[in-house]
């Protein structure tokens, strides 16, 4: 057995003669171990977000089962343990409110156990950023393992993705160009494996994000859940974590300011969804990486989107990874010039190792650099009087004719206005008009909800009008796309100037010089904000500790008290 750089964690639980080390192993042993589990190898905790009730991780006992033999395989004993579970298609008010709580109990669960590193399994959106930011906080080492995505959606004949087809569908019936009950058939078709949604939404987003930071093995983004390999994948994680434990790596090794930079690029390269944006922000910040929304913008301005997949493109998560996978994407960008090569990675490669000679199968899946989805794929940070700490716009999910707009605001003062306004006949709105949705922030919400893609009213919709400028403090679905300006920072609960816009006011959108304006003066403004109410805070329970904690977009939305680093170290004792 490989002997550990330095005396293992778990020692201090299950080494030794003493009482202690008795009834650490004793109460063990009830699970059926023999002596030779507690002879000192490295003890691995599987981080398992399994749940019925989260259906992209329903799956992820199986993935467990795999991890574990390959940690049996090269000397450490498992334990898998569960931690909350977000699942982002059943709970509300949204998964985003519960991703630091979730991130708190996975940092807890693992300085308070016995273990010396861990596998975090992952994949619905939130649980991603989740585990990673429990386990950063923890510095223990660690690899993330997705639960990968389902296989293509089928309906009638033609390949249909998680989420953006809902919103296609849902837009159809509203035109009247889908009737209902088609619009019900669709519903098995397009969940119709194991597995994370499967068009480049978040979860997938957050995947590659995994592989492009290196704290995952390779192809760990695009192997569908139900296909073998996966498995493999899983195994061979199983042997690396007692490697990196064997070896002292731990997840700070590999969580640096260029493996963030290698996955913000990679985000622009395959078109990923905005809420990457908070989530590597709220990461980095845990590990003390000082990373912010000046760097998403810097590092994503000079990177193409070259993956054509749903919702900015046409294809799936199965054919990218026919087509080559992520390495495949991360080649194109170092030809460029645009990736740190040496940045490690948990699989004991670096980053140039594993991509050398990457072959590209499928050149419309994943296209030339030369001949690229969208020119401008990176994440696009704009300022002004509107959003004096930032917002955010995937220009590769926008309409180009839109992207330098002046319009009219016709102002939703929350979620509940909106949907009481939106299909008034008279509503005065045209395709020029700007829809501003306030309060759906993180405070506002609370927990900052995916409703910045405002579906149009339908009496544009039947116009024909497939896209209008919206903005707001929310977040939008990974899935979705349009001229969506979102993450507006400070939020209208918090009292940005978002909180002071009015039916009628003209704004002006520009994404080329990075702007967002409000074309109201100072004076008008100052008016305005005498006669504004903050929202009344949620009383109790912990939604009122999110709203009193939760930090603004910019940051990521972390607690203030969870930011930075508290190695695991080894607790006192209780016996
Ligand atoms: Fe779970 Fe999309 S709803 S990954």
């Amino acid at each position: 057995m490989t002997q550990p750089k330095r005396k293992l964690r778990s020692s201090e639980w299950f080494g030794g003669d003493g009482k202690n080390a008795f009834m650490h192993r004793s109460w063990m042993k009830n699970q059926g171990l023999p002596d030779h589990v507690f002879d000192g190898r490295p003890v691995i905790g599987i981080c398992n977000t399994w749940s019925e009730l989260t259906p992209c991780n329903a799956h992820l006992r199986g993935i467990a089962e795999h991890v574990k033999r390959g940690v049996y395989e090269a000397g450490g004993v498992p334990f898998e343990f569960p931690v909350m579970s977000l699942g982002e298609s059943n709970m509300r008010p949204t998964a985003m409110l519960f991703r630091n709580l979730a991130s708190m109990d996975v940092e807890e669960s693992i300085r308070s156990n016995p273990m010396d590193g861990v596998v975090l399994l992952v994949g619905c959106d939130k649980t991603t950023p989740a585990l990673l930011m429990g386990a950063a906080s923890a510095n223990l080492p660690t690899i993330a393992v997705s639960g990968g995505p389902m296989l293509n959606g089928k309906f009638r004949g033609q390949d249909i993705g998680s989420g953006t087809h809902v919103w296609k569908f849902a837009e159809d019936v509203k035109a009247g160009r889908m009737v209902v009950s088609d619009f019900l058939a669709a519903e098995q078709g397009q969940s119709r494996s194991a597995g994370s949604c499967m068009t480049m939404g978040t979860a997938s987003t957050m995947a590659s994000m995994v592989e492009a930071l290196g704290i995952g093995m390779p192809d760990n983004a695009a192997i569908p859940a139900v296909d073998a390999r996966r498995g493999v994948l899983a195994h061979m994680a199983g042997r690396r974590i007692v490697d990196l434990v064997n070896d002292d790596v731990t997840i700070s090794q590999i969580l640096t300011k260029e493996a963030f930079e290698n996955a913000i690029r990679v985000n622009g390269a395959i078109g990923g969804s905005t809420n990457a944006v908070l989530h590597l922000i709220a990461i980095a910040r845990r590990i003390g990486v000082e990373l912010n929304l000046d760097d998403w913008d810097r590092l994503g301005r000079a990177v193409p989107t070259i993956v054509d997949l749903m919702p900015s493109g046409r294809f799936l998560m199965e054919d990218f990874y026919y087509a080559g996978g992520l390495s495949t994407v991360m080649a194109a960008l170092d030809e460029a010039g645009l990736l740190h090569r040496d940045a490690i990675t948990v699989s004991g490669k670096t980053v140039g190792a594993i991509i050398e000679n990457a072959p590209n199968y499928n050149e419309e899946v994943i296209r030339p650099f030369n001949n690229p989805l969208t020119k401008e794929g990176g994440i696009a940070v704009l300022r002004g009087n509107l959003a004096p700490s930032g917002a955010v716009i995937k220009p590769s999910a926008a309409t180009p004719e839109l992207m330098q707009h002046r319009g009219k605001a016709v102002v939703f003062e929350n979620i509940e206005h909106y949907y009481e306004r939106i299909d008034d006949p008279e509503l005065d709105i045209d395709a020029s008009s700007v829809m501003v949705l306030k309060n759906c922030g993180p405070r506002g919400y609370p927990g900052m909800a995916e409703v910045g893609n405002m579906p149009l009213p339908a009496k544009l919709l039947k116009q024909g009008v497939s896209d209008m400028v919206r903005i707001s403090d929310a977040r939008m679905s990974g899935t979705a796309y349009g001229t969506v300006v979102l993450h507006v920072a400070p939020e209208a609960a918090a009292g940005g100037v978002l909180a002071l816009v009015r039916d009628g006011d003209f704004i002006e959108l520009d994404v080329a010089g990075r702007r967002l304006e409000l074309m109201v003066s100072d004076e008008e403004l100052a008016l305005r904000r005498a006669e504004w109410l903050p929202p009344i805070p949620p009383q109790g329970g912990y939604p009122s500790l999110y709203v009193e904690r939760v930090m603004q977009a910019d940051t990521g939305c972390d607690f203030d008290f969870l930011v930075g680093r508290r190695d695991a170290g080894i607790p006192r004792h209780s016996h």
